[in-house]
């Protein structure tokens, strides 16, 4: 794809033109001062343009916050905020002191309007007080992508009770109220401590009556029992049963609640409603519904690169989904394919998979052709939507030595199905599918969402778009992306919202 990003972001940090401009600003005419502008409450524009003001006039001015940074610029944003953007390290301090180094736009504009940097005095410090260290930061930013998230967290009994009403929503096809309870559940991923009071849920965004009372029952009786009932009712415990199958969705699960059937052994019994995809998920089911572990991730990973680079040397396969996100078991493996010379990737996969079905490695298989013709146009026209070429697999995986041997007295199998998904990317998309495929679900949704509401710009697995200006931006990392949309770069480790 062309680069059909304008002149004008060209010059942003990021691109090499912006780099050289940063280096270039580096050695400024004032030695000792290295501004960083936080976007955050600035904006985007405004940042470029201060950016562009203050280098015009020989100020250093740094792209990204580091141990450079003398003088951090922070405007509309509270006290608290810039404290939570402290204590989630989007604003690196050098001195560690927030404090002393966060200033507002008053040096700023007064730096500049002297030609100089001016003395930091009382004043321009950010009116903040102080609070008391035993108290975190309470101003958690509202979209899961403005968060730091990591793998395991202090919540995560409520978490579940929130994410179970969820996906009782989900099951009932109500997409609102399945975003509101996962958006609850989501914040509370985020708080670097427990919730033990009522009156901690009053700052926090996203927490509605429904879900504060639900946080409030489990706070007083340990459980909540409408999460309760919802768990135990059959409704909810065959569609969770069904959906977990390989191939089936809500709406087939759906049907065959509607029809009568609750068991996997009803199933069993009505071979001619299921597709071939269904029924290997029913074959290998007892295999496909315990959790892959991230050592056998990692095996997936190795026999499918093996494969790969003999096939197509230089093609790369990438580990992605939960288990780049830090994550120790998931419930697949999900890898993708790329190759560093746009278009060597055509017709890759079906040859990978012939010989990986000759190694015996593959126990089912469903090929999906891609189906992208422009990448701008797709996020225009289904944004949630991917186009990729990809396969669908049932993998046999042999069970290291080690394991074979630790079980002696029980007869085990030798190998595990383990469910794996191939994806095949052109390079200059990659990004954007690496971004989109390592999740999670939610972190996707929010950074989507984000993406539209608050910079008018669309996001999916293969592009992001201006679609006023009609321009897709190229990029060459998932810095890029977050670089693009003023966001601060969250790690794969920290995208489990
Ligand atoms: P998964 O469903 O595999 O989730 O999708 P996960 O986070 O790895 O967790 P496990 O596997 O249940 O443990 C991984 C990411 O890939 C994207 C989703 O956004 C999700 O975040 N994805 C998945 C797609 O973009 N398209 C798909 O068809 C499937
Ligand atoms: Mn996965």
């Amino acid at each position: 794809m062309a680069p059909v990003i304008p002149k004008r972001r060209r010059t942003q940090a990021g691109s090499p033109a912006g780099a050289a401009a940063s280096s270039a600003s580096l050695s400024g005419r004032f030695p000792g001062v290295a501004i960083y502008l936080v976007e955050q409450g600035m904006g985007r524009s405004r940042r470029s343009f201060l950016t562009r003001l203050a280098r015009s006039k020989g100020f250093c001015v740094l792209d990204v916050s580091s141990s450079a940074v003398t003088h951090v610029v922070v405007e509309q944003t509270s006290a608290a905020e810039a404290l939570c953007w402290q204590e989630q390290k989007m604003v690196t301090s050098p001195s560690g002191d927030t404090f002393s180094t966060l200033l507002n736009m008053s040096w700023l504009t007064e730096s500049l309007a002297a030609g100089q940097p001016v003395p930091v005095e009382n004043r321009h410090h950010l009116e903040v007080t102080k609070p008391r260290k035993k108290t975190p930061s309470l101003v958690v930013p509202t979209y899961a992508c403005q968060r730091l998230t990591p793998p395991t967290h202090h919540n995560t009994s409520l978490s579940e009770a929130l994410e179970t009403l969820a996906e009782a929503a989900g099951f009932e096809g109500s997409e609102g109220r399945l975003r509101s309870f996962c958006r609850a559940a989501s914040v509370l991923k985020a708080l670097p401590s427990p919730i033990t009071a009522m009156a901690q849920l009053q700052v926090l965004p996203h927490f509605g009556e429904h879900s504060s009372r639900v946080v409030q029952e489990m706070l007083e009786h340990g459980l909540c029992e409408e999460v309760e009932r919802v768990r135990c009712s059959e409704r909810y415990q065959t569609m969770k049963t069904f959906t977990q199958i390989f191939g089936v969705g809500v709406k087939t699960a759906d049907r065959w609640f509607q029809e009568g059937l609750r068991t996997l052994d009803d199933l069993f019994k009505q071979p001619q409603k299921l597709t071939q995809q269904q029924k290997a998920g029913l074959q290998h089911h007892q295999d496909l519904s315990t959790p892959v572990q991230q050592q056998e991730a990692q095996a997936v990973q190795r026999a499918v690169e093996t494969v790969v680079s003999q096939t197509l040397p230089g093609a790369t396969v990438t580990l992605t989904g939960g288990f780049r996100r830090g994550q120790l078991q998931g419930h697949d493996v999900d890898l993708l394919i790329t190759h560093p010379q746009e278009g060597q990737e055509v017709g890759l996969l079906p040859r990978v998979l012939d010989c990986l079905k000759s190694q015996g490695l593959i126990l089912y298989h469903l090929h999906q052709h891609n189906h992208y013709k422009d990448p701008a146009h797709l996020v225009r026209h289904n944004p949630t939507m991917d186009g990729f070429e990809r396969s669908f697999c049932i993998f046999r995986l042999s069970h290291p030595p080690e394991v074979a041997v630790g079980w002696p007295q029980k007869p085990c199998k030798a190998w595990k199905a383990v469910r794996v998904d191939l994806v095949v990317t052109p390079v200059s998309q990659f990004p954007f599918a690496l971004l989109g495929w390592t999740g999670s679900r939610h972190f996707e949704r929010e950074l989507r969402w984000f993406s539209r509401k608050e910079k008018g710009l669309w996001l999916n697995s293969h592009a992001l778009c201006d679609p006023g200006q009609r321009k897709s931006f190229h990029v060459t990392s998932e810095e890029d992306i977050f670089r693009h949309l003023g966001l601060e770069y969250i790690p794969p480790e920290q995208r489990n919202a």
